[in-house]
């Protein structure tokens, strides 16, 4: 047993309202399983407006900042915490470039977003952030 907030190699996710809402969650858990992520941590919530600003805080500048913080209180998304070998980089490379419009077919992003809001999922870019973003929904003394 060891607390995640310890663990080297994890990504933090959210499964976003579009994807939710439209029953797409139970597909996407599927290809992040098979793809060989690691389920360490597993959840449904819903973002306050609070958790929003705090999470997307260092987009409040850009333009798409009301829309994005608007979209993401929308409805209920699935939050998770995910362990593999480079997590960070494969994670994004798996679920592939911000816009769905712009990415390979075989991509999350591509297979259920809709547009550059509505992309479907979220991955950390970083480890740093990995572990900030898990502490917003999960206890630090949560073990696997
Ligand atoms: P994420 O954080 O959700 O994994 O996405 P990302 O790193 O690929 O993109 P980021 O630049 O961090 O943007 C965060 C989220 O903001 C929305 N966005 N909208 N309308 C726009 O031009 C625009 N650009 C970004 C997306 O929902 C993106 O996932
Ligand atoms: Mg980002």
């Amino acid at each position: 047993m060891q607390k995640f907030f310890y663990m080297n190699n994890i990504t933090f996710s959210i499964i976003k309202p579009n994807a939710v809402k439209s029953k797409f969650a139970g597909k996407i858990i599927d290809e992040i399983l098979q793809a060989d992520f690691e389920i360490i941590a597993l959840k449904k919530t819903r973002f306050t407006k609070e958790q929003a600003l705090t999470f997307y805080g260092i987009h409040s500048d850009k333009p798409f900042f009301d829309s994005l913080i608007e979209f993401i209180t929308s409805g209920p998304v699935y939050v998770l915490v995910l362990r593999k070998d480079k997590a960070i980089e494969k994670f994004r490379n798996f679920i592939g470039h911000t816009d769905p419009a712009k990415v390979e077919h075989d991509k999350i992003r591509y297979k259920y977003g809709k547009d550059i809001t509505m992309n479907a999922i979220h991955g950390s870019d970083s480890d740093e952030n990995a572990k900030l973003e898990a502490s917003y929904f999960f206890s630090e003394f949560e073990r696997v």
